[in-house]
């Protein structure tokens, strides 16, 4: 994709990953992603922010070509992960002049995974300026987004928040700004969920950092530009801040129909109730709407036979994943069934120990579900119901 001007003498300069399908070998990326990269040429300096992943780094030397960029006076690295730094060694070779702005925790980052040389490094304070005449840059510090080296980068006076993977979207698309926003809501809760939700808290001092700067474009490192900046800071407002709702989470698995049965009768009798559910085939589901759904989750009910003495491996993999992504989810239950004894129970909660759930009293019944474990599903609705109805 080649260059494009956002407003006078400010440039995208990033790449379009179209055919990218995963990411950290982990996260699924049903639409593809980017790696924005911008151009800020004020009247006396010129200065790069963010790089591109270094499978796309053509793209981006093209793009700085283009624009016929001889001269490159910083490199302004928000963040060291290599889809952003990784084609940074690259550009200071191409630009030998060229010295790199960062915070002081992302200088050892960068040495260490990039092999940068320490000596082309300036590190900036939180709030720092940096005149490029005519424009300036302020450099807010803004760590656990989602690395603790992170900043975000502010232009004055044009009131464009560079913030990198803050406020981003996993999406390919030829449009610069958002367009469709109903697409970029589901891919901006998806990335939300997946790479920011873990950090929920931090997350909340960083926003209030930001509260107050007149903002006119958030510019983030993935997916597209918001002119209208309240969308995605709304969006982040009840993600971030939100009571969880009156929702139900229900990952589970079943080998042979009986943990299925008991699935299909509890998510019939909260519907019955007035509560929401969504529930996920493990073996078959798509782990980023897993993700998202825990975003706005109560109750986390976790479904399983007993395999091996334990829980079924793919019934670990969810809960190990809710724990890592430590949602606002208040109650947990297990339900499922098993033909004889092991220690399913135990190593689903023992999984979930970073979750700050209060257990509802699970349902593990023998063999095929009968009419008393139906009961037992009917109380678990009914405690459900209970405790989402309390303020
Ligand atoms: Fe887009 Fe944390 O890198």
């Amino acid at each position: 994709m080649r260059p494009r001007e956002l407003q006078e003498g400010v440039f995208w300069v990033g790449a379009v990953d179209w055919d990218r399908r995963l990411f950290d070998e982990l996260i699924p990326l049903p639409d593809g992603t980017s790696y924005n990269a911008y151009l800020v040429k004020g009247t006396e300096k010129t200065a790069l922010i963010d790089t591109v992943d270094p499978t796309m780094a053509t793209s981006l030397k093209e793009n700085l070509k283009r624009l016929q960029v001889t001269t490159l006076d910083y490199v302004v690295v928000n963040h060291a992960e290599q889809d952003h730094s990784g084609t940074l060694p690259q550009i200071l070779q191409l630009y030998p002049d060229a010295k790199v702005v960062t915070t002081p925790k992302c200088r050892s980052f960068l040495v260490a995974l990039q092999l940068a040389p320490e000596h082309r490094i300036r590190t900036v304070e939180d709030h720092e300026t940096l005149s490029l005449g005519g424009q300036t840059l302020e450099f807010i510090h803004a760590p656990w987004v989602h690395w603790p080296e992170t900043m975000l980068t502010y232009l004055q006076p044009n009131k464009i928040l560079f913030p990198c993977d803050l406020f981003g979207s996993h999406i390919a698309t030829s449009d610069l700004y958002v367009t469709d926003e109903g697409m970029v809501y589901e891919a901006a809760k998806r990335y939300y969920a997946e790479i920011m939700m873990p950090f929920r808290q931090v997350i909340q001092k960083n926003l209030e950092k930001i509260k107050g700067l007149p903002i006119d474009v958030i510019a983030p490192s993935h997916g597209p530009i918001h002119r209208k900046p309240e969308f995605i800071q709304e969006a982040y407002q009840d993600w971030v801040y939100a009571p969880p709702k009156n929702l139900v989470v229900l990952p589970y698995v079943s080998m042979h129909g009986s943990t299925k049965k008991m699935v299909d009768y509890l998510v019939e009798a909260l519907v019955a109730k007035g509560v929401t559910v969504q529930q996920f085939d493990l073996p078959r589901t798509d782990i980023g709407k897993l993700a998202m759904a825990l975003v706005d989750a109560s109750t986390i009910v976790i479904g399983s036979p007993m395999v091996l003495a334990g829980p079924h491996p793919h019934a670990v993999y969810a809960a190990f994943l809710a724990n890592a992504l430590r949602p606002k989810a208040k109650f947990a239950s297990v339900i499922g069934s098993y033909g004889w004894g092991g220690r399913l129970l135990e190593q689903i909660t023992s999984t979930l120990s970073n979750l700050k759930v209060e257990l509802l009293e699970p349902v593990l019944i023998k063999g095929y579900p009968t009419d008393k474990d139906f009961r037992a599903l009917d109380r678990l609705a009914d405690d459900i119901v209970q405790k989402h109805e309390e303020p």
